[in-house]
């Protein structure tokens, strides 16, 4: 056993951290950094202290998470947030006002931007509460001051930043009507104490935190935070995570974008689906569209074709628009031929094939589906929608270790998407 090995499962059984979903370089710098902190001598000194203070193994696991974060992170969440809260406040007409978690809440940006989104849908801010909980002390107490520096505003629609800001010296500070709507605190999702909120909440996000556990740890989160929902409630996951929860009972609501799931056993609330704008997925990839969400493994009905004439163009750029456009349309047969013909006339390109692994796993066409986002990956090993993709193809398929592998890929690679 490497001298390591002790701090990683101190850290597995802390804080759910797979060492392997972030790496181990990075958890041994964060060794020798805490190592000279506090000047141990060698890992066994630095062991024994950690055994000793609370503190310290606070101190540990603040070097170790990833506190990344941003408002409106996967906008279309909070639109359809939106809408499901109306039709919950309706259903419980007037009863208690609608309960929200955000756990991990990191500095703030999810469960304020949970609070800006309702209001902005004019929601009064007494129908709903949100509680933010995150294990890092010092991220909840940066959410508590609610001061916001550039890095937490991404993207191109920033139009909420004027409605909700002020623009100060120090930075972005977020008005008290906001902030008075999320209730912080400091919190593990492994506490077995959570348990005793079981289905409290109509709506819970849990984003970008299963991706550093391991297969079992995820397993057990997911079970938990099942719980906490309602069983009218919705769950928002990250792009990454839906893999386990079908197998767990639940089901993706269908809303593009939203990685929104309920109790399989529940009828869905009705939303009408929206189509996609080709929008960059982050600032950091310009070219790459946004994915339709992790399709749920089984055969789904192709819609009727569009008129052959919008397949008529000849510019590369536009070409690959328009096979996003059709292919977020549900219109897979002529999104297909679009393919087809960009493959014709332009040098292969990853998203063209990402596109074809996609339209050929929402028709249940899992070889050809697997081939396709090999292909994608090939030509561009990072790309992020192939990767989430294919692991989801792969774990549904019963090759965990293969998925598992693609998933930290993807999440390595978000670790290093620069900030703006
Ligand atoms: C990448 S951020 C995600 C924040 C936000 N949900 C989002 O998607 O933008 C991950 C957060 O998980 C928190 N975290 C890690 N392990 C945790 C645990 N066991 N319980 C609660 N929070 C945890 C970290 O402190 C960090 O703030």
């Amino acid at each position: 056993m490497s001298k390591e090995q002790r701090f990683f499962s101190f850290l597995q059984q802390r804080i759910g951290l797979d060492v392997a979903s972030v790496g181990a370089p990075m958890v041994e710098r964060a060794l020798r950094q805490r190592c000279a902190a506090v000047n141990a001598v060698d890992l066994d000194d630095y062991w024994l202290r950690l055994q000793q203070s609370n503190e310290e193994q606070q101190a540990l696991i603040e070097a170790v998470i990833v506190p990344e974060t941003w408002f409106f992170r996967y906008p279309e969440s909070f639109t359809a947030l939106a809408d499901l809260a109306r039709k919950r406040l309706a259903e419980l007409g007037g009863l208690r006002p609608l309960r929200i978690l955000s756990l991990p809440c990191s500095t703030g940006e999810e469960p304020y931007s949970i609070a800006m989104a309702l209001l902005d849908a004019g929601i009064a801010g007494h129908s709903f509460r949100i509680d933010g909980m995150d294990i890092s002390p010092f991220s909840v107490q940066r959410a508590e001051q609610g001061l916001y520096g550039r890095n937490a505003f991404r993207g191109a629609h920033l139009d909420f930043r004027q409605r909700h800001f002020d623009e100060t010296d120090e930075g972005h500070r977020l008005h008290e009507r906001v902030r008075q709507q999320v209730d912080l605190q400091v919190g593990n999702v492994l506490d077995p104490a959570l348990k005793s909120r079981e289905g409290s909440y109509d709506f819970v996000f849990c984003r970008n935190l299963l991706i550093y556990f391991d297969v079992p740890t995820q397993q057990r989160v997911f079970e938990v935070l099942k719980s906490l929902i309602h069983a009218q409630g919705v769950l928002f996951i990250g792009p990454a995570e839906g893999s386990l929860l079908a197998r767990l009972g639940m089901r993706p609501l269908g809303i593009s974008q939203s990685f929104a799931f309920v109790h399989q056993a529940e009828p869905a609330p009705v939303i009408e689906p929206k189509p996609l704008n080709v929008v960059p997925i982050m600032a950091s990839a310009p070219n790459v569209a946004r994915p339709l969400p992790v399709p749920a493994r089984k055969r789904t009905a192709i819609t009727p074709p569009v008129a052959a004439r919008v397949l008529a163009s000849d510019n590369s750029a536009e070409l690959l628009a328009q096979i996003a456009r059709l292919a977020n349309a549900g219109s897979s047969v002529e999104a297909q031929a679009a393919c087809a013909r960009y493959l014709q006339h332009y040098p292969p390109h990853a998203q063209v094939f990402y596109w074809l692994g996609l339209l050929s796993d929402t028709a249940g066409e899992a070889d050809a589906a697997l081939g396709h986002y090999r292909k994608a990956l090939y030509l561009e090993p990072q790309h992020p929608e192939a990767l989430v993709h294919l692991a989801a193809l792969l774990e549904s398929r019963g090759d965990s270790a293969g998925a598992r592998r693609l998933q930290e890929r993807a999440a390595r690679r978000l670790d290093r998407e620069p900030e703006q």
